[in-house]
């Protein structure tokens, strides 16, 4: 046991020579937790931090709007990021309840998620749409998490890789090789998110190197080697690991689970 994880560390300090992939855990609490609850959270998560190997990993958490400030100052001496759930495209001007990215930079966050199922379904943000909050975010200094993926009835019909190459290709392909340097994908299949059904790790790694054959296509093998790519869609504790092994897999966007530390915590752990 000892050896084999020996041997896989060498691999892996070998292999990180050549692509210099860094796992990344991030939160994603969604329209979760108040002031109190999210300070709470936080504490718990920062203490566990504190024993758990984090060595080419990234900690992320993204709180609501209103707890980010809060929570960079919270977390301003720690291994955690902080990341905003959305960002406008604009630069700033008359749109009523949104914020700008500059905003967020602003007040120290790093990061925004973009593009994810319940922004795409509930409020209906397109493809182009969200080419354009990418360039803003990017433009502004912000880096990017682009979130994608299919429906149930687009994997039973078998069009799960055609919807997922056409949300890169009118999100993200307009992108110059450069700007990657400040992008990761999220793969999460809608039939996946906050269903307690996961794609098994093969489904995973089977998307996972569909992606990085279209980038590579795309761009460079050298730019498809380089970008994170996580997965997302009830990881828990229990299963985190086994996706995490799959080779493409850099870590995932956690849901439900990195509401509560413990679990949050178990996840982080789960990367190597
Ligand atoms: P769950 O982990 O709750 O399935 O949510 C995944 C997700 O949507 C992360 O952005």
């Amino acid at each position: 046991m000892q050896y084999k994880f020996i041997c896989r560390k060498l691999i892996n300090n070998y292999l990180n020579i050549l692509i210099v992939r860094t796992n990344i855990i991030a939160g994603n609490w969604k329209m979760n937790k108040n002031l109190s609850e999210a300070k709470q959270l936080i504490k718990g998560i920062k203490k566990g931090l504190k024993s758990i190997d984090t060595d080419n990993k990234r900690v992320i958490i993204a709180p609501t709007f209103v707890n980010l400030v809060g929570a960079v100052k919270r977390t301003r001496k720690s291994k955690i990021e902080v990341a905003a759930q959305n960002v406008h495209a604009a630069k700033n001007g008359a749109y009523t309840g949104e914020v700008a990215a500059d905003m967020l930079t602003d007040i120290g966050v790093g990061v925004v998620i973009i593009g994810h199922s319940e922004r795409r379904t509930y409020f209906g943000e397109t493809d182009q749409q969200l080419a354009e909050k990418v360039d803003r975010a990017l433009a502004e200094g912000l880096e990017v998490i682009f979130c994608f993926g299919e429906l149930l009835e687009d994997r039973k019909s078998e069009k799960h890789f055609e919807v997922v190459e056409n949300q890169l290709r009118h999100g993200l392909f307009h992108l110059l090789k450069e700007n990657f340097e400040k992008v990761g994908l999220a793969y999460e299949p809608v039939w996946a998110i906050g269903t307690g059904e996961t794609a098994s790790p093969e489904q995973a790694q089977e998307m996972h190197a569909f992606i990085r054959s279209i980038l590579a296509k795309e761009y460079t093998q050298e730019l498809a080697d380089s970008v994170a790519i996580l997965y997302g869609g009830s990881v828990k504790p229990a299963n985190a690991k086994e996706i995490f092994s799959k080779p493409d897999v850099d870590g995932g966007l956690i849901g439900g689970a990195s509401l509560k530390a413990e679990d949050f915590l178990a996840i982080v752990a789960a990367a190597e």
